[in-house]
């Protein structure tokens, strides 16, 4: 039996799909006449649909009849998912394979723990569907990250204690979420903005494996 377990967020981590929300979300912001750059997109990052568009309407201050909200929300998605439509394996972020490979050889528990409701479509996409013993989406989960609801879910599916667990994050959010659930965060990007990240890396060509085997406890 294995002592540990290792979960990761998708978005950002497995696969670059920061650029496709921001596209769709820009779309949309250019029909509403609201001004949408790349670094509010950064704001958006591990936030849930729904509340990407409060966001957006609170920014144009604007209110809106709720069938009007639910009509945008739609919108967005189907533009968002013709680009997820096109993704191929090729998109998988470069050296996450090597992560994944290496700790599916050795049988470590492996899970998904994303607020995506389109996580699953993704991960078939680029073909990874069979590395995780248990995929938790925004289909399954009632509080947002911070709270730490998706993780203790994919711990659970894994039979595995909350300190057994290893998560890999890009958005604050995510990494406030796996330390208050007592798990080790592993920060994918910039070290200024994921201080509170227990390690951080700027992507996966940064990570060696003796650090995956060391955090695994092989
Ligand atoms: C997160 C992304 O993983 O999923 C957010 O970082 C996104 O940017 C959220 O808004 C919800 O995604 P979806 O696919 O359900 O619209
Ligand atoms: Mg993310």
């Amino acid at each position: 039996m294995h002592n540990k377990g290792f979960i990761f967020d998708l978005d950002g981590v497995i696969v670059d799909t920061a650029k496709y929300h921001y596209l769709a979300w820009k779309h949309l912001a250019d029909e509403l006449g609201i001004p949408f750059t790349k670094e509010q997109n950064e704001q958006f990052k591990g936030v849930s649909r729904k509340r990407c568009l409060e966001i957006l309407l609170e920014w144009g201050n604007m209110k809106v009849p709720q069938a009007q909200f639910d009509a945008w929300l739609a919108e967005k998605n189907e533009d968002y998912l013709g680009y997820i439509d096109k993704m191929t394996e090729d998109e998988v972020l470069t050296d996450v394979p090597k992560v994944l490979n290496f700790l599916k050889e050795h049988k470590i528990p492996m899970g998904l723990g994303s607020a995506s409701k389109n996580a699953r479509p993704i991960l078939k996409k680029v073909g990874l569907i069979p590395y995780f013993n248990t995929i938790v989406d925004g289909t399954q989960v009632s509080k947002a990250k911070p709270d730490p609801e998706v993780f203790l879910i994919a711990a659970r599916d894994l039979k595995l204690l909350p300190e057994q667990c290893i998560v890999f994050e890009d958005a604050i959010a995510g990494i406030e979420a796996a330390n208050i659930a007592g798990m080790t965060s592993v920060g994918i990007g910039d070290k200024d903005v994921l201080s509170d990240a227990r390690y951080v890396f700027k992507d996966f060509t940064e990570i060696d494996l003796d650090f995956i085997k060391e955090l695994a406890e092989l």
